[in-house]
Order: C-alpha cells, then sequence, then structure tokens
C-alpha cells in the first residue's frame, strides 16, 4: 500500500536557524517560509534528491507541535511521511484494522495541498505517521 517516503518532518523551536543549517551549512536547496494556520505549524521544506525534510515550529498557541518541544527542546523527528494512492481506501483499511486515526478520523489537506491523515504513533511502534496521497 506505501510507497515511496515523501518526508521526514523535524520539529525545531527555531525554524529560521534550522533552515539557514540546512542551506548554508549542508548546502541545500530550501523553500519559503508557509504558515499553516489550521495544522498549527510553520514550514520549510528542504529537499533532497530522493526526499524531502519538513522543518516544522509552532505557529499559535494551540499548535500540536508544541507539547513535543517542551518535551524536546533541542527539536527531534517528528514524524514520517509515506506515499499512498488512494487515501480514503487507505483510511478505511486502516481504521477497520483498528488503528487510529488522528483528529476526527478523516483526510485533510496537508502541507502540500494533498490529503492526508496521521496514524496514532502508539499504533505505529513509538513512530507518528503521516500517509499523503500521491
Ligand atoms: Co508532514
Amino acid at each position: 500500500m506505501i510507497g515511496q517516503l515523501n518526508h521526514v518532518a523535524i520539529a525545531v523551536s527555531d525554524i529560521k536557524k534550522a533552515s539557514n543549517f540546512y542551506h548554508f551549512n549542508l548546502g541545500a536547496d530550501i523553500s519559503e517560509l508557509h504558515e499553516l494556520p489550521e495544522h498549527g505549524v510553520q514550514t520549510v521544506f528542504v529537499d533532497l534528491q530522493n526526499t524531502k525534510i519538513e522543518l516544522i515550529t509552532p505557529l499559535g498557541e494551540n499548535s500540536p507541535i508544541k507539547a513535543f518541544l517542551e518535551k524536546n527542546p533541542e527539536g527531534g523527528i517528528h514524524h514520517v511521511c509515506y506515499e499512498v494512492l488512494d487515501i480514503n481506501k487507505a483510511t478505511k483499511k486502516l481504521s477497520s484494522e483498528g488503528y487510529r486515526i488522528l483528529g476526527d478520523g478523516q483526510p485533510k489537506i496537508g502541507a502540500h495541498g494533498k490529503p492526508v491523515i496521521f496514524l496514532h504513533p502508539k499504533d505505529c511502534f513509538g513512530c507518528l505517521i503521516e500517509l499523503e496521497e500521491k
């Protein structure tokens, strides 16, 4: 069902500093800063040849990554994102198998303008998994 690794997301407290590190020190191409108020995050994408790194930092008081950064003040790997061909099919399959989908259990539009779901990390060996329709 899952296809390519779309991105690995790293939560950071200072996104300017983190994107400068990827751009100037590691020599990677980076995107503009995007604000996603509906997800409570700001993001910068680092383009690699075979995948992307998504730098994320909290936006607003109710950001879902605020607690993560309180526990991991230096930042850390927050989630991995795999591509699927049909997000509705994947959502139905996984929820019928007992896997918890975060939020209201339905796909919503993610950082690339495509529908995504997040699977509960406690059901996925401690890793928050995002599935994104290709
Ligand atoms: Co993501």
